[in-house]
């Protein structure tokens, strides 16, 4: 969806970002960085995670988002572009609540994984069934999407057999390279 290309941060970020949400998600990243790590934050909205780590890049697809994320860290990588065409491969690629937003989980996951070296974490909820949801907010639309927790596993599956999902508000996908 193109949706997030035009949406207006600037209310958005009134709120001073939403990591609030994903403690526990946050808290699984922070277990899995190493020092001397590079991390890919796709999605990265205002760069909240953007001091969890030395060597941090920060993609999103909205401009202004990452201008400010840029105002709020001047020391840190950002750059504007999509999940579908990302540049790179970082140690560790983090990806929270943007597949909620798309239609095609298998080739985001994909694409995300061809940019991971050693760890891939992704947030999205996950229910019993996949569900989408489409809610009209300011003349946009927003879908969310919650993930079967069977397609879940079978797009990791392709992947890689070294993954696991730990269970939160939202839940953590953590692919593996051996
Ligand atoms: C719900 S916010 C999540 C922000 C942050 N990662 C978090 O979990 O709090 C979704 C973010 O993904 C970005 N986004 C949406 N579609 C994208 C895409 N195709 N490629 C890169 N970023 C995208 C939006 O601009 C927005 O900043």
């Amino acid at each position: 969806m193109d949706d997030w290309r035009e949406t207006d941060m600037s209310q958005l970020s009134e709120s001073g970002g939403r990591t609030y949400k994903i403690e526990a998600n946050l808290l699984d990243l922070q277990n899995e960085l190493r020092e001397g790590d590079s991390l890919l934050d796709v999605g990265c909205y205002l760069g909240d995670i953007a001091d969890f780590c030395e060597d941090y890049t920060g993609v999103d697809i909205n401009v202004d988002s990452v201008e400010m994320a840029k105002s709020f860290h001047p020391k840190k990588n950002f750059y504007v572009g999509d999940v579908f065409s990302l540049e790179g491969a970082y140690d560790v690629v983090f990806c929270s609540r943007v597949l909620i937003h798309l239609p095609d989980f298998e080739k985001a996951l994909k694409r995300l994984w061809c940019a991971t070296k050693r760890v891939l974490i992704v947030v999205i909820k996950i229910g019993k069934h996949d569900t989408v949801t489409k809610l009209e907010k300011s003349n946009q639309w927003y879908y969310f999407r919650v993930m079967a927790l069977k397609n879940v596993i079978d797009a990791a599956e392709a992947l890689t057999d070294t993954f696991e999902i730990r269970k939160h508000k939202y839940a953590s996908l953590i692919l593996r390279r051996c």
